[in-house]
C-alpha cells in the first residue's frame, strides 16, 4: 500500500465510529460517537444487524420493507397477474417493487401514491400527494382508470416519539386509507393496512368488518418484534351503500 494512502486510512479509521457490517450472523457493533444521539447509535446498530437490510441490498429491494409485502402476499395471496393495485405510502418503493414483480408484465394499472417523491419505476404511476388532499380519491381513481382490486397502505406518521399521538396519527392515515379503498374497490378486492396495537383500532375495525366479508390482522415476521406495526388484511370487499 502506497504510504501516503496507508496514513490516510489509518486517520479515516481512528475518526470512524461505526464498525463496518462483518457479515451475517455476526453482530456488528456501533460505538457512540461524539454528537451522535444514542438513538441514531442504535438506529445504525440495528440496520447493520439485520438480516432483511443486507438481503435487500442484495435483491436490489428500495427497502427491507419489500419483506412485509411479500410474507403477507405468500399467507393471503393477493396479488396476481392482471390486477389493478393501489400502493399507499409507497416510498421508496419496495412494496411497489414486489407488486411489480407479482404482476409481471399484464396489463394491470399500479398506481403508487407518497406525500414524499419515488424514483419511477417502470409501468407504474407514481403520484406525489399527501393522502388528506380533499381530491385525493378522485385523482387516485383518474390514474387507475377504473377500478382497483387491492388498496395496500403502508403509511406511516414521522414518529413525534409520544405514544398516543403517534398511535392517533396511524389510526387516521388507516382511516383515509379505508376512504380510499371504499371509493376505489370492486367487489371482492382487499385491503391492507399498517396500524398500531391499542385502544383506537377497535372502532376502526368495526368500519373495516362493515366493508368486507373476512378481516384478519397479521405480523409479518420481517416486522420488528419491538415495532407495535400489524397490518389488517381485510378481503372480500362488499358495497355496503
Ligand atoms: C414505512 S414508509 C413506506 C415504505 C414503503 N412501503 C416501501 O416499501 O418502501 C411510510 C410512508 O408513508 C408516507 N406517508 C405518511 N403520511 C402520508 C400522507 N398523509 N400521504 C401520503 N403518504 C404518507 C411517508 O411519506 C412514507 O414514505
Amino acid at each position: 500500500m502506497n504510504d501516503q494512502r496507508g496514513k490516510k486510512t489509518k486517520a479515516k479509521r481512528k475518526k470512524q465510529t461505526a464498525t463496518q457490517f462483518t457479515g451475517r450472523g455476526m453482530a456488528t457493533r456501533v460505538k457512540t460517537a461524539k454528537g451522535r444521539k444514542s438513538s441514531s447509535t442504535r438506529w445504525l446498530q440495528r440496520q447493520l444487524n439485520d438480516p432483511y437490510v443486507a438481503e435487500a441490498q442484495t435483491r436490489g429491494y428500495r427497502s427491507r420493507a419489500a419483506f412485509k409485502l411479500l410474507e403477507l402476499n405468500e399467507r393471503f395471496n393477493i396479488l396476481s397477474a392482471g390486477q389493478n393495485v393501489v400502493d399507499l405510502g409507497a416510498a421508496p418503493g419496495g412494496w411497489t417493487q414486489v407488486i411489480q414483480e407479482k404482476l409481471g408484465n399484464s396489463a394491470g394499472a399500479i398506481v403508487a401514491v407518497d406525500q414524499n417523491e419515488i424514483e419511477p419505476l417502470d409501468g407504474v404511476t407514481v403520484l406525489k400527494l399527501d393522502i388528506y388532499e380533499e381530491n385525493a380519491p378522485d385523482q387516485i381513481k383518474a390514474a387507475l382508470n377504473g377500478q382497483a382490486d387491492v388498496v395496500l397502505s403502508d403509511m406511516a406518521p414521522a414518529a413525534t416519539g409520544h405514544r398516543s399521538t403517534d398511535h392517533l396519527r396511524i389510526i387516521g392515515l388507516c382511516e383515509a386509507a379505508l376512504d380510499i379503498a371504499i371509493n376505489v374497490l370492486s367487489p371482492g378486492g382487499t385491503l391492507i393496512a399498517k396500524v398500531w396495537q391499542g385502544g383506537t383500532e377497535q372502532d376502526l375495525l368495526t368500519q373495516i368488518k362493515k366493508s368486507f366479508k373476512q378481516v384478519k390482522h397479521a405480523k409479518p415476521p420481517a416486522s420488528r418484534a419491538d415495532s407495535a406495526e400489524v397490518y389488517v388484511v381485510a378481503q372480500g370487499f362488499r358495497i355496503t351503500k
